[in-house]
């Protein structure tokens, strides 16, 4: 018998699938719903591979297995896989109100200023939006607003009804106190002010559906976080940090902070790791080696990734072009997708852990 006349069955072609385990969720990818719209006609299979997100660290090697998988099934001539995502939402939590159409919300913090959290969240953002993702920034640091800056806007939000209608960068939806406040004006305020103001920018602004809404916090475990935290149900945090002993007992912090009022670590970014001398190419790790990873290991929190200390970061930060667009295939453009495509491994990984089944319904 010829291969062209062997009929093949939906069953063998999902039983062959069903060797095709997602690394992260640990389970096959027929058990996890991830194959849709199976056909097969005479010798061609085709099927749509649903992952859990467009970023997904592992897409290329789960293709490649489950192509070589279905080819191996007798009679398979031809096989035609459309790779897809649908990133799975946070559920609802009782005492907090979601924000309608948002699936992940996700905040970046540090236990102080100027290590980089606003630069993350930048390029964090710009390379899950990249990914195909649909992806949020809002910045909710009210007393120093970079984020306008880093993604070169600089016009007034529009109203639409009641609603704010958020400016648009690198496919990036943005909301930022820098958009409504005038100039360098210094800016004062109270605790029940910056509730009402983070409310607006959660509640207020029209996101639509996003994937993911990063969340670029002010350093320090302050009011600001404390409204964050306490008016919607967080994915989780990430906590940015730098690699000498000072900085790295203010991650401490953060992560005790997100701890203790039941937000998720999702994981530590350390930022300005070492210094890539762009004349002679050689690495200097200016604030010490390994603490951020040290750190992880010690609160069993997931280590995202490191960052180089390169000039072209802090130039695409003043400049409104982040550094991820600009030199994607450079050291500082590479390691941060690599921390988008960590990071969202970790908010699948964590959203599914919190659903009663593991199995997706898209
Ligand atoms: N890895 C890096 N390499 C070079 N400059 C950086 C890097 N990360 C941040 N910077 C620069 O350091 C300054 C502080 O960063 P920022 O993201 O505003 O910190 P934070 O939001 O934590 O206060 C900015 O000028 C930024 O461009
Ligand atoms: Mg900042």
């Amino acid at each position: 018998m010829t291969a062209q006349n062997i009929q093949i069955s939906e069953e063998a072609v999902l039983n062959a699938l069903r060797q095709v385990i997602d690394p992260d969720l640990k389970k096959d990818v027929v058990s996890l719903g991830m194959i849709k719209d199976l056909r097969i006609e005479g010798a061609k299979v085709a099927f749509r591979f649903v992952l859990t997100t467009p970023a997904c660290p592992v897409k290329d090697q789960l293709e490649g297995q489950a192509r070589e998988a279905v080819t191996a099934v007798p009679g398979v001539g031809e096989v035609d896989i459309r790779m897809d995502a649908a990133v799975p939402r946070q559920r609802t939590v009782a005492d907090k109100k979601s924000v309608a159409g948002v699936g992940n919300i996700i905040a970046v913090t540090s236990g102080k200023g100027g290590v980089g959290k606003s630069t993350v969240s930048v390029n964090l953002a710009c390379a899950l939006a990249k990914s195909g993702a649909r992806v949020g920034l809002v910045d909710c640091d009210v007393y120093g607003p970079n984020v306008p800056i880093m993604l070169g806007l600089s016009s007034q939000p529009q109203a639409l009804g009641n609603q704010i209608v958020p400016l648009e960068a690198y496919g990036l939806k943005v909301m930022s106190m820098g958009f409504l406040a005038e100039g360098d004006t210094p800016l004062i305020w109270r605790g029940p002010m910056l509730h009402g103001v983070i409310q607006q920018f959660l509640y207020q602004v029209a996101w639509g559906e996003l994937d993911y809404l990063i969340a670029d916090l002010p350093p320090g475990t302050g009011d600001v976080q404390l409204s964050l935290i306490q008016s919607v149900p967080l994915t989780g945090g990430i906590v940015v940090t730098t690699p000498q002993d000072v900085a790295l007992s203010d991650a401490r912090k953060g992560i005790m902070m997100f701890k203790q009022v039941n937000v998720n670590v999702l994981g530590i970014v350390e930022n300005m790791s070492f210094f890539s001398c762009p004349h002679c190419g050689e690495n200097t790790d200016i604030f010490s080696s390994g603490g951020g990873e040290k750190t992880s290991q010690q609160y069993q929190v997931p280590f995202l990734g490191r960052i180089p200390l390169e000039t072209a970061i802090r130039e695409g930060g003043d400049r409104g072009r982040p550094v991820v667009i600009t030199a994607p295939e450079g050291a500082a453009g590479k390691a941060f997708s690599a921390i988008s495509e960590q990071l969202a491994a970790q908010i699948s990984t964590t959203v599914l852990a919190s659903e009663p089944t593991v199995k997706l319904e898209i």
